[in-house]
This record gives structure tokens, sequence and C-alpha cells, in this order.
């Protein structure tokens, strides 16, 4: 019997009532087109790029991506505007497609979830194709609200784009779980002060409060009450 019998066991309630979603990687499987449309770029100039170097890309908007496969060569503008022209042509290319089969196992089941419980779902992602890739999952009308490439300035790890969320929902940060695959979207959401869980190996987002490998079978409860 520990001394402190009342004091110990008591924990604060944690109040949920909003979920971010980042949308490629934990939606969709669409960080897999977006290495492959830096991979097809970075072969036609001659630049080395590996999958384990893509990794560090997650999350990272399109020009700070395009400078780190770059490595410090030193193109004119007008080439670094063309390159990220083609890599978005290559990426529109591999998303055109798209259909609601492309949700990942258990996102739609935990959106359904969420939204039967009356918790607000936003997404948070830095894309500035976002709005076409929901559209073509068909997972909208679950949506109340989407931040995504265009709504703020800084991008992760700033926290800007998840207080964007936020703020569209009208919820403070801390009634907030942000749902993220990358490694710079958990330090985003922790410098906003939100709930985390990470999607993905400890290695990249072990700084989550809940890691799970991805959202299949996980459910609503399964988050909440590993966040208690
Ligand atoms: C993020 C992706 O969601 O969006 C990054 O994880 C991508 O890989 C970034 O670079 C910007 O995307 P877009 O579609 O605006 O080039
Ligand atoms: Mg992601």
């Amino acid at each position: 019997m520990s001394d402190t019998p009342y004091t110990a066991q008591i924990r604060n309630p944690i109040i949920v009532s909003g979920f971010i979603f980042d949308l490629d990687g934990e939606l969709t499987d669409t960080a897999e087109y977006h290495y492959r449309a830096w991979k097809r770029l970075a072969d036609e100039e001659g630049i080395p790029f590996s999958q384990q170097e893509n990794e560090t890309l997650l999350g990272i908007p399109r020009r700070e991506s395009l400078m780190f496969i770059l490595k410090g060569r030193v193109y004119p503008e007008d080439k670094i505007q063309d390159m990220m022209a083609r890599k978005n042509s290559y990426y529109r290319e591999y998303i055109k497609d798209i259909t609601q089969q492309d949700l990942l196992p258990g996102a739609k089941a935990l959106l359904d979830e969420l939204q039967a419980a009356g918790i607000k779902i936003a997404i948070g992602s830095a894309s500035k194709n976002a709005q076409e890739v929901i559209t073509r999952l068909g997972i909208g009308p679950l949506l109340d609200s989407i931040s995504d490439g265009y709504s703020v300035e800084r991008q992760k790890p700033a926290p800007d784009l998840f207080l964007h969320a936020a703020a569209q929902l009208n919820l403070s940060p801390a009634r907030c779980v942000v749902v993220e695959d990358a490694s710079a979207g958990i330090e985003a959401a922790i410098a906003g002060g939100f709930h985390t869980v990470g999607l993905g190996p400890v290695e990249r987002v072990g700084a989550a409060e809940v890691v799970f490998p991805n959202l299949d079978g996980v459910h609503m409860a399964d988050i909440l009450g590993a966040l208690m």
C-alpha cells in the first residue's frame, strides 16, 4: 500500500475534442508518390537520392525538399522553379488515379468512429496538393477543416500549420490530437502543445506520446486510452 493512496493515483483527465491528421503517409500512401516523383527528377538530373534520405523529407515543403536533394549544388532560380514544377507534375501524374480504395487500412474506420463520437476532424498537411488528394479519397464530407500548404508561411517543424488547424476547429491545442508519420510533424505538434500520435518506426516518431506502426486496427479508444 502506498503512503499516498489518493493523490498518487489521480491523473488529469484528458479532454480531446479534435483530431488533426497529416495526410501523406497517414491516411493514404502519397508519401511513396512524393518519393517517386523526387527520385525521377533526381535521376534526370544525375543526382543521387535514396529512399532512406527521403525519410528526412517527410512533411517537408517542396522547396526545402529540393534544397535537401541538391545538397549544396547551386542553380539559378529559374532552374529551381523548373525542377519544382517538374517534380510536381510527376506527383500529380501519380495521384490522378487515387480513389477511396487508396485510403490506408484503418483510416476510414477511425475517421468514421471519430465523427460518430462528435470529435472534430481536420487535415494539417504541408502539401499544396492536399485538397485534390482529399477529394479523390472522398473523405471531404468527414472533415471539419483543411489546413494545407497554402494556409501558413512557416511550415513544419514550426507549429503554425497545426495551430491554424486548431483555430479552424475553434479548439485549444491541448484538446487536439495530432496524428503524424514525420519527425518534423511530431516536433511541430509538440511545439504547439498538442497531444501526439506517431505512426511508423520509433526511430522516426518516438518523440510522440503514443506510437503505432500505422492506423490498421487502431480505434479511438486505443488512442485516447494510451494518452491517459
Ligand atoms: C508533405 C509531404 O505532406 O507535403 C512532403 O510529406 C511534401 O513530402 C510536402 O514535400 C509538400 O507537398 P507538395 O504537394 O506541396 O509538393
Ligand atoms: Mg505524413
